[in-house]
């Protein structure tokens, strides 16, 4: 669309000279990103909105649109009428057929693609579980959207870092190895994995705090010895080191899993503690720059002049904190990859941790503070409450997933049940439905989970999008498109070659906007199109041969289409459901 969206706006420079002169207007460029796409496809494919000119040109909008429409002349545009102050678009059946799917066509698997980011390094930093914790359905939403942006950067050219900055360091590994110490079993671990670490972290904490309303007092002596844990840690005692490692494997194992589900895999895995011995150097240079303030025994960075509550960098014990390992993280990040962005989802509840540090970084003088961009999330409740791990209010990842896929399982052994490959594909389409749910709003929306949301099959769904690009697989496969003319006869062709051709715009505004459910919600649209143009234009059954030919480059132009979106928003592609 970027390529005719020039084209028109060409020629809306050109009517604007030939009817008022030289008179100073935005350039073709500007008013290509003027144009809009009209909320109701039946008035047009695109339209210019003559409002901002009407200063210029001294004259009313509707004038306007009335005088450009009346010169207007455009190769791709087979209509141009003034609507309301509105230039209304209709793009020509001739562009569709000459350009747009022969240009499909020729492309293939690559249409779509854009090289704005080539030679340059993106580094994506999301999933980022807390180990020894649950992987719950909070730590979905930054998996899927940051391993999205990463397809999605990769889809424009950019060279990519996946990165899972594992929370495998901080004060609760003190909690976690005290309460293994104190009621832990070898062997229950070994068989429960990290259920039985949680178990342990969530008896620990609620005897620490106590429970003041059924009159059990807090156990001070318990928080003592976990911190006297931790501090063992930090100073490397072999032990704890050694617990400490096999806490995170179990966990990890968990994690692992739903990634190779998810089908995602990180460049880099190391996590927080892998900056224990990078953090020296950084806190020298603050105390070097004069940043470091001593406040009730704790070293902070005082924000208050950018209105922001003070960065803590060290405890008053001396041990680092959440913040001092993301400082060195990117200064190792930028020293290891030289990148020209990096990228950071989480829950909008860290924005501020963020924002502090991000300032710290330019604060020390480093000159990549302004590459470092912060991907914020809504906040994700069951039926409206907060998730907590304390409490139990989580969904884990695993059982969503089984849910999932059962449920997919049993559709299948009703409708498809000689369906080869049937463990994979019913994976694939109940991992597919939740991401496809996770994705589909903005991603700054709350997500209130909803199971029965989730796993619903029907509507704007992930079985949905899966099922359609399906159906584009069996038509080709009973009769496989060849080289032809191609002739778009029919309204529904129409549309749908209109939705196949803004597929790179979309791509490029999901990345400037980190915002895959734009993409989510492109796709639905071209699903639209597509099984409108199904039921109402006869494909094998046409019975005209160009025509057939024509629908079959069509439906392959689709797969195309489909077949590049529904990977950029982390759902397989499978041929046959
Ligand atoms: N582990 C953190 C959490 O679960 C997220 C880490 C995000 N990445 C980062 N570099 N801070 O809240």
């Amino acid at each position: 669309m970027l390529v005719l969206k020039k084209m028109a706006a060409d020629a809306i420079s050109s009517a604007i000279a030939a009817k008022y002169g030289d008179v100073t207007v935005p350039s073709a460029d500007e008013i290509a990103t003027m144009l809009e796409y009209p909320p109701d496809t039946t008035m047009g494919d695109l339209a210019f909105p003559c409002f901002r000119l009407s200063r210029a040109l001294r004259k009313s909008p509707p004038m306007i649109a009335a005088d450009i429409a009346s010169v207007f002349n455009c190769s791709a545009i087979s209509d141009a009428t003034a609507v309301n102050g509105y230039l209304n678009l209709r793009i020509s059946n001739e562009y569709y057929e000459k350009e747009l799917i022969p240009r499909n066509l020729s492309e293939g698997a690559d249409y779509g693609k854009s090289d704005i980011g080539k030679g340059k390094t993106v580094v994506l930093d999301y999933s980022a579980p807390n180990i020894c914790k649950p992987f719950h359905i909070g730590h979905l939403a930054s998996t899927v959207i940051g391993h999205s942006l990463k397809k999605i950067h990769e889809f424009c050219g950019y060279n990519c870092v996946g990165v899972n900055h594992l929370g495998d360091w901080g004060t609760q590994f003190g909690k976690q190895i005290a309460a293994y110490k104190l009621w832990g079993e070898k062997e229950k671990i070994d068989r429960e994995g990290v259920d039985g670490l949680v178990e342990l972290y969530v008896r620990i904490n609620n005897e620490i705090d106590g429970d003041e309303k059924n009159g059990i007092p807090p156990k001070k002596e318990l928080a003592d010895m976990a911190r006297a844990e931790s501090h063992k840690l930090e100073e490397g005692d072999p032990e704890n080191l050694a617990l400490w490692r096999w806490f995170v494997d179990v966990s990890l194992e968990e994690c692992n899993r739903t990634y190779r589900q998810l089908g995602i895999e990180f460049d880099s895995s190391v996590g927080e503690s892998f900056y224990t011995d990078k953090m020296p150097e950084q806190v020298e240079l603050l105390k070097e720059k004069n940043l470091l303030k001593v406040d009730n025994g704790a070293s902070i960075v005082d924000l208050s002049e950018y209105g922001m509550p003070p960065c803590l960098i060290l405890r008053s014990d001396g041990s680092t904190l959440y913040p001092t390992r993301d400082i060195a993280a990117a200064v190792y990040r930028q020293r290891t990859y030289s990148f020209d962005k990096c990228i950071y989802v989480t829950a909008s509840a860290q924005c501020l941790h963020f924002a502090q540090w991000f300032k710290v970084v330019e604060l020390m003088g480093y000159d990549f503070y302004d590459k470092l961009v912060h991907v914020p999330y809504g906040m994700v409740s069951i039926d409206g409450a907060k998730l907590a791990t304390r409490t139990g209010n989580v969904i884990l990842i695993r059982d969503l997933i089984s849910a999932a896929v059962d449920k997919v399982r049993a559709v299948m052994d009703e409708k498809n049940p000689d369906l080869e490959n049937k463990d994979a594909t019913a994976e694939a389409v109940g991992v597919g439905a939740i991401v496809f749910h996770y994705l589909l709003n903005s991603r700054i929306k709350d997500i209130n989970f909803i199971m029965d949301d989730a796993l619903s099959f029907d509507g704007s769904t992930g079985p949905y999008a899966q099922y359609t690009y399906a159906r584009t697989c069996s038509i080709l496969a009973k009769s496989p498109y060849s080289p032809c003319d191609i002739s778009v006869g029919c309204e529904a062709e129409s549309r749908l070659c209109s939705e196949l051709s803004r597929f790179g715009e979309v791509v490029l505004n999901a990345m400037r906007d980190y915002e895959p459910s734009d993409i989510t919600r492109y796709i639905l649209d071209v699903c639209t199109a597509f099984n409108r143009f199904y039921h109402d234009c006869p494909i094998i059954s046409a019975t005209d041969e160009n025509v057939r030919a024509s629908r079959l480059a069509m439906t392959q132009a689709t797969k195309y289409v489909l077949g590049s979106a529904l990977p950029l928003i982390c759902l397989k592609t499978p041929e046959k459901i």
